[in-house]
């Protein structure tokens, strides 16, 4: 019997969630994730995927800023293809990553129906895409 599928499951994770959190001055006109509570959203994720046990699916990640400043707190969330390597700087994974979806203004509040519509139903939540 053939196990590649099984094996690839178990090693590639499904998911990539990169989690804003870019600190920038309190008076700086671009504002940034960490002052939209970017912390709180990083660590609520890492809760919601541990209860759910979802962590081979899913891997997470703080990143760099996303570009969407303006709509903090932001995370985007990837699908991998399996020769996609997860090492690469933010940056690179933003050029590079498949079916990208980004998520912003997000709230401690939204972020256990966020993991089950996106990860578990396969469902973008619309209400928080950007
Ligand atoms: S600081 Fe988070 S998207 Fe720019």
């Amino acid at each position: 019997m053939s196990d590649s599928s099984h094996y690839t499951s178990m090693n590639s994770p499904k998911y990539r969630l990169f989690v804003c959190t870019k600190q920038r001055d309190a008076n700086d006109a671009e504002g940034c994730c960490h002052n939209c509570g970017a912390l709180e959203i990083y660590q609520a994720f890492q809760e919601e995927i541990s209860q759910r046990q979802l962590e081979n699916q899913v891997e997470i990640r703080r990143s760099g800023c996303l570009d969407h400043c303006e709509a903090g707190a932001v995370a985007m969330i990837s699908q991998p293809k399996p020769h996609e390597v997860s090492w690469l700087p933010t940056k690179i994974q933003k050029k590079i990553a498949s079916n990208k979806h980004y998520y912003g203004r997000l709230k401690r509040a939204d972020i256990a129906e966020l993991v089950e519509s996106h990860f578990v139903n396969g469902q973008p939540l619309k209400r928080c895409l950007l």
